[in-house]
């Protein structure tokens, strides 16, 4: 691509997270307040035909490579598989974030409309402490949708888990680790980040990457660095030894915090309503649904992302004067 996302600090992004809706069924504390946010009016909101639209001047003119479908949660959105059926059009490696609550009867229609592979989010396998973070009791339809999305072929599939202290940081992380070795499944632990609406996050008592090395070591795994390169992935990447020294699996841990990733960032995202935030941490965004219903052309739009990209800054700048940006989590689509 002659002229892709670049930034004044040498990086090009060709990651696009799209965020689909600001909805979602559960309340994860780490993300939504319990009570959930108030949600723009629908005319708000990309329609199919503007994130098709969107999505292939990324691709054709400005050099995007993947796509990632995320939320709020993105089954909510009712035209989902005629999105990814849009989407899966264009020469990317398409994928989705979900929690998998209704996943069960769309996994099927996901994988017919071309969708290849999913990252769900499940903390843990206790119900109580599922509840305690999700503030719903959802669990069994989780696991559901897992099942489902197994069955219909979509792989990998990778499991996001946000450890919570004193919730899910004990037995409960190994407990979800042996259950996905044996699925085949790549787990993530997560350092929560300050994103989340009632200002839970504390420098004092996320758990860091270094903690969860320790939980696993205690547990008796023993970690080796995956060989593949990282190539600007959130998550860094290990194989899981058994007793007798062979890979059982991977997993990942994706340390926002303690061991930013900022300097190697390829990631551009568009919100539901269209505007795109440079960075997770962004305290501006740019519109491009305006200027594009106002009948922009292509070259128009690939130069307003492109210099909308150009003031990403050098990292997310989370120090003890650190001030959450104005959009949670499940509104920005993580
Ligand atoms: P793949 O590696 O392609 O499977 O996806 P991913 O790990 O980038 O995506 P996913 O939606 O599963 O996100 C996993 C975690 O990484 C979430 O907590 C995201 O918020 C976090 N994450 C994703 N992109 C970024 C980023 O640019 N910066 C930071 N700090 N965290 C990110
Ligand atoms: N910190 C870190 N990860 C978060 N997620 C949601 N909120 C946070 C947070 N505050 C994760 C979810 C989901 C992914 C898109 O983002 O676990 O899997
Ligand atoms: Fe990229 Fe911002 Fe995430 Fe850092 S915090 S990795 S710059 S999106």
């Amino acid at each position: 691509v002659a002229r892709p996302l670049a930034d004044r600090h040498g990086r090009v992004a060709d990651d696009l997270r799209i965020s689909l809706t600001e909805r979602c069924n559960l309340r994860c504390t780490y993300c939504m307040p319990a009570e959930g946010l108030p949600l723009a009016p629908d005319e708000a909101l990309m329609t199919r035909a503007e994130i098709a639209r969107l999505t292939s001047i990324a691709v054709r003119d400005l050099g995007v490579r993947s796509v990632r479908l995320t939320g709020g949660e993105p089954l909510l959105r009712r035209d989902l598989i005629e999105i990814v059926g849009d989407l899966a059009e264009l020469d990317v490696d398409l994928s989705l974030t979900t929690n998998a609550v209704g996943l069960a009867s769309r996994a099927q229609a996901l994988v017919d409309a071309g969708l290849q592979r999913i990252n769900v989010s499940l903390d843990t396998l206790d119900p109580t402490h599922a509840q305690l973070l999700s503030r719903r009791s959802l669990l069994p339809r989780v696991l559901e949708g897992i099942d489902a999305a197994e069955v219909a072929g979509l792989s990998p599939i990778k499991v996001n888990a946000v450890l919570m202290p004193g919730i899910n940081d004990g037995e409960d992380a190994a407990q979800l680790l042996e259950w996905c070795l044996d699925r085949d499944f790549e787990l993530r632990f997560i350092e929560q980040m300050p994103l989340d609406a009632d200002r839970v996050w504390d420098a004092r008592t996320f758990v860091p990457a270094a903690r969860v090395r320790e939980i696993l070591g205690d547990a008796g795994y023993r970690l080796r660095p995956h060989p593949a390169p990282r190539e600007g992935a959130p998550a860094e990447r290990f194989e899981v030894l058994g007793g007798d020294g062979t890979a059982r699996g991977t997993i990942g841990i994706i340390a926002s915090i303690s061991e930013p990733f900022c300097a190697d960032c390829r990631r551009t995202r568009l919100t539901s309503q269209g505007t795109i935030r440079h960075c997770l941490f962004a305290r501006t965004e740019t519109d491009l649904l305006g200027p594009l219903r106002e009948g922009a052309d292509d070259d128009a739009i690939a130069d307003l992302w492109r210099e909308a990209m150009w003031g990403k800054p050098a990292g997310h700048g989370i120090d003890e004067h650190f001030e959450a940006p104005e959009r949670s989590m499940s509104q920005i689509g993580g």
